[in-house]
């Protein structure tokens, strides 16, 4: 994921999170930028990271943004909000201080009926959902359409909105491509994570219902994620080649020892149903 964040130097940037893995890699493209960045957070995540970064205690749950007063922006970079209490309160506490208000939004935001694939930004998003800060049933999608409204309601051209698909590389929580990379690693199953890892691999296709819900990066339609990313190139996104973020991934889950991952098939079931179906 490393990019050249194009900013210029000396740009003062708040960002709302910064430590986990989005917010981390722009806080490390914007580091590398030149530009002077500051943290805001609870203090609990990755508080070994950036030495000598200010760093801003508060707490987005319980809506205490007092370390924010006072304080100036030429930009904020809001990875950690979800729910429209969170903007609504960011932006009550930062109000003109900020020059630009950028808002990490997502795919999910997009209707899926109808979707296509390479559809563009004008594509239609679902129903807002406000009065629930419940994530699931699908809500995610739908609370970060508030945001986004809201964001835009209250900065206009001052704002912009940021809508990733599914991102990967190295500190993903998430263990999507990681599940893939390691097991590719380790002779298991897709085909350019052992090219990488330098192993041999055999595919064998096994039925869908041996899977745990959720399977690292499957869904059967998935039209969100494949949307025209034309707009972004034109406007100078770089993309990083597939085999680059793999062989990072790689090299950060053997570095970090290879912790057990939360999805996907466990090495004991993937063994059982190798067995079966192999
Ligand atoms: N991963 C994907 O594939 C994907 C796809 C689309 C969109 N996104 C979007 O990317 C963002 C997620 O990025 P990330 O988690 O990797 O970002 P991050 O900014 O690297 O990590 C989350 C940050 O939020 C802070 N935080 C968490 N709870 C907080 C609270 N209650 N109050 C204040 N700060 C809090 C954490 O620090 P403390 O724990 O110290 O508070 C941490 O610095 C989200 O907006 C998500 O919707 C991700």
């Amino acid at each position: 994921m490393p990019h050249p964040l194009i900013v210029s130097a000396a740009v003062r940037i708040l960002l709302l999170g910064g430590t986990a893995f989005v917010g981390r890699a722009i806080a490390e493209a914007a580091l590398r930028s030149g530009a002077e960045i500051t943290l805001f957070g609870r203090g609990r995540t990755g508080t070994e990271l950036f030495p000598g970064v200010p760093r801003l205690t508060g707490d987005r749950d319980t809506g205490d943004y007092a370390a924010l007063r006072g304080g100036e922006w030429d930009v904020v970079i809001d990875v950690s909000g979800y729910v429209p209490r969170h903007v609504a309160q960011a932006m009550a506490a930062i109000g003109d201080n900020a020059g630009r208000y950028v808002f990490i939004s997502s795919q999910a935001v997009y209707r899926h009926e109808g979707l296509k694939a390479g559809a563009a930004e004008d594509a239609p998003r679902q129903a807002p959902l406000r009065g629930t800060e419940e994530m699931a049933g699908g809500n995610y999608g739908r609370l970060k359409v508030a945001c986004e409204d809201d964001v835009l309601a209250r900065y206009g051209d001052r704002a912009t909105i940021v809508r990733p698909g599914k991102v990967a590389g190295p500190h993903d929580w998430q263990d999507g491509l990681t599940y893939w990379v390691r097991y590719g690693a380790h002779g298991g199953l897709i085909a350019m994570c052992a090219d990488v890892a330098g192993t041999q691999i055999e595919l064998v296709r096994v039925p869908e219902n041996t899977a745990p819900p959720y399977f690292p990066l499957i869904r059967p339609v998935w039209a969100t994620q494949q949307r025209s990313a034309a707009k972004a190139r034109a406007a100078g996104m770089p993309a990083t080649p597939l085999p680059v973020t793999i062989a990072d991934v790689l090299s950060w889950d053997r570095e970090r020892g290879e912790p057990p991952l939360d999805r996907g098939f466990t090495p004991q079931q993937q063994a059982r149903v190798l067995a079966r179906f192999g």
